[in-house]
């Protein structure tokens, strides 16, 4: 696996792979429409940067993107994934970029910023995107974006497709605004 990650590492910078994702063409199509004109935007879980680069590439001139991401490292103490996001990320030369080599609930922990579109696409066990969702959800404005991935599966008692069904019918700052392949974005009323 080392050596896999250490060839897409050299051909990505030679131009010959692209930036891996799991989010497909129309999800990707979504998070933009819906990220136009954002101004204060959080990604949690960047991996390569690519849904970051769509991000980024809608977002306001005037706005920030906050790509928070472990960015976990190997034996050298290198990141392959913050070295393609780095890169990827600065495809686009739109509004501003912040990393934040943290994971999501460190991120969280004393942040006051209004938060205009925030994309949960990082710890996916129940108990990791329930916290994400307590940390963060308070600081989503009126008629903001919460959109997660991997979170549309009917028969998933965890995780995030429990959540969002659970939001969808108990929590009512929320509103389903689309559901695209496994993409669920919520808008807060
Ligand atoms: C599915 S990938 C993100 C893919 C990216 N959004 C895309 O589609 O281009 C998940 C990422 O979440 C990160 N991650 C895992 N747990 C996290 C946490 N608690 N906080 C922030 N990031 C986390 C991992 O390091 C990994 O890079």
């Amino acid at each position: 696996m080392r050596g896999g990650q250490f060839l897409h590492w050299i051909r990505f910078h030679l131009g010959l792979d692209p930036a891996a994702t799991q989010t497909t063409a129309a999800e990707r199509e979504a998070i933009a429409a819906h990220a136009r004109g954002r101004r204060c935007v959080v990604e949690i879980g960047v991996f390569e940067g690519v849904t970051s680069l769509v991000l980024r590439g809608a977002m306001d001139p005037a706005g920030t993107l906050h790509c928070v991401d472990p960015f976990f490292v190997g034996v050298f103490g290198f990141s392959y994934g913050f070295s393609i996001s780095q890169r990827e990320i600065a495809k686009s030369r739109n509004g501003s970029v912040r990393f934040l080599h943290q994971f999501s609930h460190e991120a969280a922990d004393g942040w006051k910023m209004p938060v205009d579109m925030i994309f949960f696409d990082g710890d996916h066990t129940d108990a990791g995107v329930r916290r994400d969702w307590a940390d963060w959800s308070p600081h989503i404005v009126p008629g903001g974006i919460a959109a997660f991935h991997d979170s549309v599966a009917p028969g998933e008692t965890s995780g995030p497709p429990a959540l969002v069904r659970e939001i969808i019918a108990t929590d009512d700052r929320f509103e389903l605004a689309c559901q695209v392949d496994s993409l669920s974005i919520l808008r807060r009323t």
